[in-house]
C-alpha cells in the first residue's frame, strides 16, 4: 500500500511538470523556429543574402526583448506593414540597435509570410 501511494504522488509531480511546460509554450503553439523553409522564405525572390544565423538572432531578440512588457504577440496576428511599424516603434522600448532591429524584422516578416501567405500566394499565382 505504501508503495502504491508513492507511485501516485510521483505521477502527480510529472503531471504538474507537463502543465508548466504547456503554459510556457502558450496556447498558440510553438513560436516559429528557424527551419530551412523559413530561410528559403526570407530569401525568396532574390539572391540568398539572409543566413540562418541572422534569423536565429532575430528569433532570440524577439523572445528575450519583446515579451517583457506584454505577452509575445503571435507572428501571424499582424500583416507585414503593421509589423514594420510596430517594430520601428518598439525598438527604442526594447533598446535594440539598428542591426538588431533589422534581424528581428527579417525574422518576423519571413515568419509572417510562412504562416500567413497572401491570398495570391495561397492560390499559387506566384505574385
Ligand atoms: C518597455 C516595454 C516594452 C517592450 C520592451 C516592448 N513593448 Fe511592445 N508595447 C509596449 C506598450 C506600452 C504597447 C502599447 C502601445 C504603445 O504604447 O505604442 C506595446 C504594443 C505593442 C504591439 C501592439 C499590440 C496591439 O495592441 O496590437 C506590438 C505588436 C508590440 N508592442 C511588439 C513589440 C515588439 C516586437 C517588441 C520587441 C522589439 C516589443 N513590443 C517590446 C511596451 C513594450
Amino acid at each position: 500500500m505504501k508503495h502504491m501511494q508513492m507511485i501516485r504522488d510521483h505521477s502527480l509531480v510529472l503531471l504538474s511538470a507537463a502543465g508548466v511546460l504547456l503554459a510556457v509554450s502558450g496556447c498558440g503553439g510553438e513560436l516559429q523556429r528557424v527551419t530551412p523553409a523559413l530561410v528559403a522564405e526570407a530569401n525568396r525572390g532574390g539572391p540568398p543574402t539572409v543566413s540562418a544565423e541572422t534569423l536565429e538572432a532575430g528569433r532570440t531578440l524577439y523572445v528575450t526583448r519583446c515579451g517583457s512588457c506584454h505577452g509575445l504577440p503571435a507572428i501571424a496576428a499582424y500583416e507585414q506593414p503593421a509589423w514594420k511599424s510596430w517594430v520601428r516603434r518598439m525598438a527604442p522600448k526594447a533598446r535594440i540597435d539598428a542591426a538588431q532591429e533589422s534581424a528581428l524584422l527579417t525574422y518576423l516578416l519571413a515568419g509572417q509570410r510562412l504562416t500567413n501567405p497572401s491570398p495570391y500566394e495561397a492560390l499559387g499565382a506566384g505574385l
